[in-house]
């Protein structure tokens, strides 16, 4: 039976169960498996994440080691796909590469997921190890360098550094990238992730799965929000400049990249530890980044609240993610595959659930289009002239 209620943005709908994460969007609670996200952020590392999110619970060191183990094997590509990436236009968008690199890499498995538990288990791991290589290499790619090999014994947040740079990150970049990928990796039904679970439950194996999400990631309203950030900060210059332009872009009825949040209604939970980070960072590497972050959340929140009064817009993990990846090195157009990953894991994740409790996911639509009508052979509509079908639109869409 047709549903009568319309909902365009699922807005408030509850389409799923999961048991990896939860936001509670009015109290600014994000939890993975129960672990409080400022828990997990202080105390633990990405991989250790990866074990929560993937295999139920938190490691033993030994279990951790082990899954550090099989990262390391899989961080290479193959040739082929090293091959086809030089084969890409260098000015190429990175997260159109990352999204090609993904299905490339399912070319040259040995043999396809068959979808049973153990391989996809398999292929998450070699996502979560293969994501920094494909943004690495592209990054060296495009800059005309050639792509330096992963390094076995550096963890996996230093192991991205070191890709990029072929220089060993400082503790406290390589501690912040790690802290950034754990604050990244999961976040109920978001969006990508939803793409995800969606392609999954056509019984597409989980390589096809994530190719949907990191699309899905790369639009502004998503994860291409802070290279916009990154943006606006560059336009700004100075944090005194900061409110001006906040007036100007809501005036001319655009929206402040960063800000607000379909689920959170006070700040990110995410926001302190990159804004933290971003502060660090930006002293250390003596840049700009972070004062004018903070100049610009403070004018965004005063003259928000005066603008859309009651309605609640605040930082979200975007924010701050700007001036803290800005900080590492990472160019602005890589933020968002920066994010992929940390997402990774939390995609893997949900397909593995999805797997395990499939149903196809198939939403309805209520039909608002033509009523039904003759079908008028193509002589009698070509004699007429027009594409106006009787009783029709007359327009593609
Ligand atoms: N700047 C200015 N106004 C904003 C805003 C922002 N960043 N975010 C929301 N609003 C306003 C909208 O203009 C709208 O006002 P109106 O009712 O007067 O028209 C109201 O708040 C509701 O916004 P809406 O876009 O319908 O809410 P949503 O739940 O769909 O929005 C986002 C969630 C994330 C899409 C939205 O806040 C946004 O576009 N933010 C900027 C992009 C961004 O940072 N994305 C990353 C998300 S993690």
């Amino acid at each position: 039976m047709a549903s009568t209620v319309v909902n365009p943005g699922l807005e408030g709908i509850v389409v799923g169960e999961t048991v990896l994460s939860n936001v509670e969007g009015d109290v600014g609670r994000l939890t993975y498996r129960g672990y409080d996200i400022h828990d997990l952020a202080e105390h633990a590392t990405y991989e250790e994440v990866v074990h929560l999110l993937l295999f139920g619970r938190l490691p033993t060191y030994q279990e951790l080691l082990d899954l550090k183990a099989r990262l390391v094997a899989r961080r290479s590509l193959p040739s082929g796909v090293v091959a086809m990436l030089h084969a890409v236009p260098r000015d190429a968008w990175p997260m159109d590469v990352l999204r090609t690199g993904v299905s490339a890499i399912s070319h040259f498995l040995p043999h396809r997921p068959d979808g049973s538990h153990d391989t996809n288990i398999d292929a998450a791991i070699d996502l979560v190890a293969k994501f920094p290589t494909l943004v690495a290499v592209w990054d060296r790619l495009r800059r005309g360098l050639e792509p330096i090999a992963p390094d076995s014994t550096l963890d996996h947040a230093a192991n991205f550094l070191w890709m990029r740079s072929g220089e060993r990150p400082i503790p406290a970049a390589e501690a912040a990238l790690d802290t950034y990928f754990i604050l990244l990796a999961d976040h109920s039904y978001n969006a990508s992730t939803f793409s995800a679970r969606v392609t999954a439950s056509t019984g597409e194996d989980i390589y096809g799965a994530v190719a949907a999400a990191v699309a899905t990631l790369a639009g502004d309203l998503h994860g291409g929000a802070p290279s916009k950030v990154m943006t606006m900060l560059e336009e700004i210059g100075l944090p005194e400049k900061a409110e001006p332009y906040v007036r100007a872009l809501l005036g001319r009825g655009e929206k402040i990249m960063g800000m607000g949040h379909r689920e959170y209604k006070i700040r990110d939970p995410r926001a302190a530890h990159l804004e933290r980070m971003a502060k660090n960072l930006t002293e250390k590497s003596h840049t700009k980044w972070y004062l004018i972050a903070r100049a610009l959340e403070d004018a965004s929140n005063a003259v928000l609240a005066e603008v859309k009064p009651g309605k609640p817009i605040y930082a979200n993990v975007e924010f701050y993610t700007a001036p803290t990846l800005a900080s590492l090195g990472i160019p602005s157009d890589e933020f968002t595959c920066t994010f992929a990953c940390g997402r990774i894991a939390g995609w893997s994740a949900h397909v593995l659930e999805q797997v395990a409790h499939n149903r196809l996911i198939r939403p309805q639509a209520t039909y608002v289009g033509p009523a039904v009508h003759p079908y008028e052979p193509i002589a009698a509509r070509n004699a007429r002239g027009n594409g106006a079908a009787s009783g029709g639109a007359g327009s593609y869409n």
